[in-house]
Order: C-alpha cells, then structure tokens, then sequence
C-alpha cells in the first residue's frame, strides 16, 4: 500500500484511467441511447456529430464501455464480495444517509451499498452487452427470428434505463460523500477519510504500518 505523508493510495492510474475512460464512453453511448428512446432527447445524437454517426457510434462505445468494465470488474472484485460485516451496514442505512456517526461499522475497503452498486453494474452491461450483439443491425441481428429481436430490444431498454439510473445515483453518492471524487481522479485520500468511512480498511492499513515498522 502506497502512501505519501498523511495520504493513502486508494485507486492506482490505470484504474483511474480506466474509469475515467469508462465515463467519456459511457456518456456517448447513454445519450446517443437516450436519444432514439424519447423524443425530447433527440437532440443527443448531435452530440456524436450527426444521427448517422450516433448510430454507427453507439455499438463500439457500448464495446468500449464492456471492456472498461471488465478490467475494473478484475481489478476490483476482491474488494465487492460480501462480507458478514456488511449486514451491519445494511442495518444502520438510516444513519449512513443521515451521516450520523455511532458505532463502528465495520466497513471494508467499499461500503455494502458500493457491493451491491458495483454488482448491479456489472449485471446490466453483461445485458447490454448481450442484447446489444443480437440486435446489431449491421452484422448479427439477421440471424435471430422477429420474437429473439424484440426480447433484446426489451431487455436492452430496460438494462440501458436501469444502468443510467443506477449511475446517476453513483455521481450522486460521489458528490456526497466529500473526497472521494478527489480520491478518484489525484488516486489519493486522507487518512481522515479512511477512517470515517471505512473504518475496517483503516485498521486494516494500521496494522501493515505496524507490521512494516517491527
Ligand atoms: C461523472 C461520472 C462518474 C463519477 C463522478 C464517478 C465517481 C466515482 C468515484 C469517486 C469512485 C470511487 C469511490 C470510492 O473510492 O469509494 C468510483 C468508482 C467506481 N465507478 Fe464511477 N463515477 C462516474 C461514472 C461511472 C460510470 C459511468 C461507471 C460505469 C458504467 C462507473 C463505474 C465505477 C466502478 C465500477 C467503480 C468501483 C466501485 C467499486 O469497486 O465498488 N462510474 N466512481
């Protein structure tokens, strides 16, 4: 674990890179989405250049955002396994929201709610991915009959609405909780930081400090 003073490294460069990538790709693909899904948001396609471009777009930054994720699946799922201190998270939701702080929590390296943000997030571009393929009108929708199309196209709508939702609520929760957004794009976050929210990686990273000092 790699630490500068009072600074713990939290997410390495090419995680941040990754997500950030994530992000920009994400973006485009969301409202180039958005913008065949309801018509106020036409203007979104714009965004890629012209509606032609969107479209041709929308499937590689789709691919794109697979990808991303991927790494990120493999660099970070060790740390979005459930944990048995996680159902004492859960039961003190109430007070994480209200940022009333108690008793210690027990919280690893990512929260309960991260686990399950991270889970559902890796479940809907798998959908997306999946459905998206079938409908690619380009090269492989010709192989599927009318009733196998119409399902990815449901599946794929529902999934894309979804995983919106579920990251604007992540961008919401980064906000919130102050540092981590700093944490994200310098890698690093205050000690401070640890402890108030993940109290269990602090003590975690305390005891490697004594470990390395004997
Ligand atoms: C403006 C948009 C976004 C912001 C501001 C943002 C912010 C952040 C921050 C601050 C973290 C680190 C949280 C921590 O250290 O506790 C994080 C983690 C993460 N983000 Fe984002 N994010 C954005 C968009 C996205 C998108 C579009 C995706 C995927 C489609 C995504 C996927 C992830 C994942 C998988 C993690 C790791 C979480 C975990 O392991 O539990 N983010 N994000």
């Amino acid at each position: 674990m790699s630490r500068k003073q009072d600074r713990i490294l939290r997410t390495k460069l090419p995680e941040r890179l990754c997500h950030w990538a994530i992000v920009l790709c994400f973006f485009l693909a969301a409202t180039s989405g958005l913008s065949w899904f309801f018509p106020t948001f036409s203007w979104m396609s714009g965004l890629l250049g012209t509606p032609q471009m969107a479209r041709l777009l929308h499937p590689f930054l789709g691919i794109a955002v697979f990808a991303g994720l991927c790494f990120m699946f493999v660099r970070f799922v060790k740390y979005n396994l459930p944990a048995r201190t996680d159902a004492l998270w859960f039961r003190n939701v109430a007070d994480v929201i209200l940022n009333r702080h108690g008793a210690p929590l027990r919280i690893g390296k990512y929260n309960a709610g991260q686990k399950v943000l991270f889970w559902l997030i890796m479940l809907s571009i798998v959908l997306l991915l999946v459905s998206g393929l079938i409908m690619w009108r380009a090269y492989f929708a010709e192989f599927f009959p009318i009733p196998v199309l119409r399902l990815a196209i449901l599946a794929h709508s529902v999934a894309g609405i979804g995983l919106i939702l579920l990251i604007l609520g992540h961008i919401y929760l980064a906000i919130w909780v102050r540092g981590s957004i700093t944490g994200m794009v310098t890698g690093y976050v205050s000690r401070a930081w640890v402890r108030q929210h993940h109290d269990r990686w602090a003590a975690e990273l305390d005891a490697q400090d004594a470990e390395a000092r004997k």
